[in-house]
This record gives structure tokens, sequence and C-alpha cells, in this order.
């Protein structure tokens, strides 16, 4: 099948001035982090960042977002640079887009629309090409304005206009019909990864979760002998992987990579990606890997945190894993971290430090010899008891009173992450 052209209208230009804003609440170090990274996106879509503009505003204009004043001011600097694209750090309406470039008289794109255009570029499998251009479409329709009416001429040929119908509505029709499309594609693939799964449904499933960059690729090649692409890039990944991790003559365990997250991950991407997040629901071990050397390590931690919370998967068992220790001079860093996450593990990926360990706790969670447990939970506390079901498998209930008695199957590991529920189950 022809390739649809909108890979080619989003194709990110060469020279951009990017903007960020300082809002009441948001102080302006967080702005230069965020800003920071737009830059690294920046860099990775293949832009030359020629200006940076962070405005101060006290709220939020619904016509220009930052205000009319500042839109022209934008607009002599981008002639002065010699820029035709302005990059902004927060998400914009359409309306606000479509203002912004009528004044200014360049391209003016968003967070979300930067990381859909490096989505695209790294594409590899039809399964990621399908999810992109989806969460393209899904972007584009609200927005298409002036700058994205000139598809049907693209597409040459196809869906020509009916009788009586504005170029934006056959642009309009041609995306929805190209949306439906996608979506029934997105279904049989998930069928097909469905199946896949099935068959190695006896399998022990550990999947590696963490933020763009973190050093899961590196981490999945270490283990696996693996050849996966890695870069010091953003998105260096964007299917996921699945290897194997040989135990015995017999046994091994399943290991998978998976897109990176970030701050301001557009939602639509993560709605479209659900497929490919579908491999972190089906795993039985979830190893979340921290850049330990990135100053906002703890940012990214919490922003991967609530990806994987919105999935509905943090009662599975985590392994935190710190990485880049290579790159860590602080030794009061460490002795506090692993007093604070008595659980995890540092590792240097690059340097091949700790991954011993890991395989170790690994094979623990795999293979720790299973051994059956009893708990007793409040009858009304359904929450806590289907944590329960999602975490470990139940072999037997029986209800006593006010009480539910559970024989579960778990080996050490498990043991350990079942007290944890019931100890946060108790204090909430
Ligand atoms: P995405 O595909 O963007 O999600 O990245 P990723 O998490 O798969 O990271 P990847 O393995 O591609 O590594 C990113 C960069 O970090 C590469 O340049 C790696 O060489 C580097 N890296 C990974 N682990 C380490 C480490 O332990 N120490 C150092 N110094 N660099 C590392």
């Amino acid at each position: 099948m022809k390739n649809f052209p909108f890979f080619i209208i989003l194709r990110f230009r060469k020279k951009a001035i990017i903007v960020g804003t300082i809002r009441p609440g948001n102080p302006d170090w967080e702005v230069k982090e965020t800003l920071a990274e737009l830059a690294r996106l920046t860099d990775t879509a293949g832009g030359e960042i020629c200006g940076s503009i962070v405005q101060e505003i006290k709220r939020i204009d619904s016509a220009f977002f930052i205000g009319k004043g500042k839109a022209y001011y934008l607009k002599e600097l981008a002639q002065i640079k010699d820029v035709d694209t302005i990059i902004f750090d927060d998400d914009l309406s359409p309306a606000q887009v479509h203002n912004l470039e009528q004044v200014i008289d360049r391209k003016v794109i968003d967070r979300s629309c930067l990381i859909l255009d490096i989505f695209a570029k790294n594409a590899r499998t039809k399964e990621a090409k399908t999810q992109v251009e989806l969460a393209q479409l899904e972007y584009i329709l609200p927005r298409l304005t002036g700058h994205w009416t000139h598809l049907s001429r693209q597409v040459g040929g196809i869906g020509l206009k009916g009788p009586g119908e504005t170029q934006l509505e056959t642009d309009r029709r041609l995306i929805r019909k190209r949306i439906a499309k996608l979506k029934s594609e997105l279904i049989k693939i998930d069928k097909q990864r469905k199946t896949q799964r099935k068959e190695r449904k006896n399998v022990f499933k550990a999947i590696l979760v963490g933020y763009t960059n973190a050093g899961k690729s590196t981490i999945l090649n270490d283990l696996t002998k693996a050849d996966v692409v890695v870069e010091d890039r953003l998105f260096a990944t964007l299917d996921s992987t699945v290897r194997r991790i040989p135990y015995n003559n017999h046994q091994a365990i399943l290991l998978a990579d998976t897109v990176g997250f970030i701050r301001k991950l557009p939602h639509h991407l993560i709605a479209s990606f659900r497929s490919t997040l579908a491999e972190i629901k089906d795993a039985n071990l979830l190893l979340h890997v921290v850049d330990l050397s990135h100053p906002s390590y703890e940012k990214q931690m919490n922003s991967v945190n609530e990806v994987l919370n919105e999935l509905n998967v943090l009662t599975k068992p985590v392994i935190t894993l710190f990485n880049k220790i290579d790159l860590i001079e602080d030794e009061f860093l460490i002795s506090r971290l692993k007093q604070e996450f008595p659980e995890a593990i540092f590792i240097s990926a690059l340097k091949k430090i700790g991954l011993g360990k890991l395989i170790e706790k690994m094979n623990d969670y795999a293979f720790g010899e299973f051994y059956e447990s009893e708990v007793m939970i409040p009858n009304r506390n359904t929450k806590l008891i289907s944590l329960i079901y999602d975490t470990v498998e139940v072999l037997d209930r029986e209800f006593r009173g006010d009480l539910v008695k559970l024989k579960l199957k778990v080996n050490n590991a498990l043991s350990k992450k079942i007290s944890k529920i019931l100890e946060q189950g108790n204090q909430s």
C-alpha cells in the first residue's frame, strides 16, 4: 500500500527557536529543565536551535498562548535568526497554533507534535508505524487549517473533491477514513500479539521500562546478546523487542524492551501505543531503569511511575535499576538511595557492573522455589484482594465471617511483595 503522506507534512524543518513559559507555581528551574529536554528532542528530530526564549506569563492567553505582543516579538526574532519553525514546550490549542502562525508567518509546533515527529522517524515495524500514523492523524484532525490543507493534492488523485466540498472538508473526510482503517489494522495486530503472548504464557516475562535514554536497550543487549540499537538519542527504540535469557537447558526468562517514557507524553500517543504497552501488563516482573547520572532522575522516575499507574501495573513486582553508576562520583547519593530503596540494584550497563546481581534477582523471582502461603483479609477490602489476585496465583479462597482466607503460591521474592502490599493496604 502506498505510504500516507502525513510523515511528509509533519517532517520537521531545520532551523528553530524554542519557547518555554514560567507560570505561577511553576518554578523557573523546572522550566529550564524541560526546555533543556525540548532542546534535546529538537536535536533528535534533526533541528538546529537558533534561539530560545522563556516568557513569564500570569495566565495563558487563549488566542496567542504567550500574548499577542510576544508573538510579534517572536516574528521579529524569527526573521533576524532566519528560522522556519517555532517550537513551544507546552501543548497549544489548534486555535493558538493557527493565530501564532498567522502573526509569525512560520511553522509553529508544540512538544507533542515534535515527539510525534521523532516517533515517525524512528518507527520501524508495521505496528509502530501504524501506531504513530494514527497518533499523528488524531493530532492533526482538529488542527486542520491553513497549513495542513494540501492533503488531497499530495495524495494525488485519491479522494478527489465531491461536489460543493471545500478542500478542508475533503481533507477531513480523508483523514477520518484513514483513522478508521488504521484502527482496524491495529485491532488485527493486537490479536496477533495476543496469540503470541498466549504461546509464551508459561514462560516468566520480565520487561524493561524507564525514561527515554535511561539505558534499557543497553541492558537488553548485555543480558541477551541481542543487537538492539543503542544511541545517545531520545526514543531510539520504539518497538518492543523480546529476547530469551536461558536459565538452564529447559527454562528461560523472556526479557522485553519498551518505548521510553518522557514528561508530557502526548496522551493520544499512549493510547495509540496501547498494544505495545500491553506487553507491560502481561509481564511478571518490571525492571524500572533509572539514569542516575541525570540531574532530574527523581522527576523521571515519577513520570515513569505515573504512566505505570495509568496502565494499572504498579502492583506487579518491580526491581528498580539505578543505571550509569560509572558516572556517579557522589558516594553519599548511592548510600542514601540504598537506604531509601533497599531492594534496588545499582548497575552500569555500559561497564557491565552489577548485572550478575540483576540476573540472580530475576532468577529468584522466576525460579525461586514456590510454596504455599496464607493471608487473611477483611472481606470489605476488595481493593486489596484484587491487588493480591493481580500479583500472585491464588490457589484457594475461603470465607470466614468478615474475613477471607487466601491460599497463595509464592516464592521468597513474591512473598516480600505481598507483605508490602498488605502493609500499604493496612495503612490506607
Ligand atoms: P530509548 O530507546 O530512548 O528509550 O533509550 P534506552 O533507555 O533504550 O537507552 P540506551 O540503551 O539506548 O542508552 C542510551 C545512552 O546511554 C547510550 O549512549 C548508552 O551507551 C548510554 N548508557 C547506557 N548505559 C550506560 C551506563 O551504564 N553508563 C554510561 N556512562 N552510559 C550508559
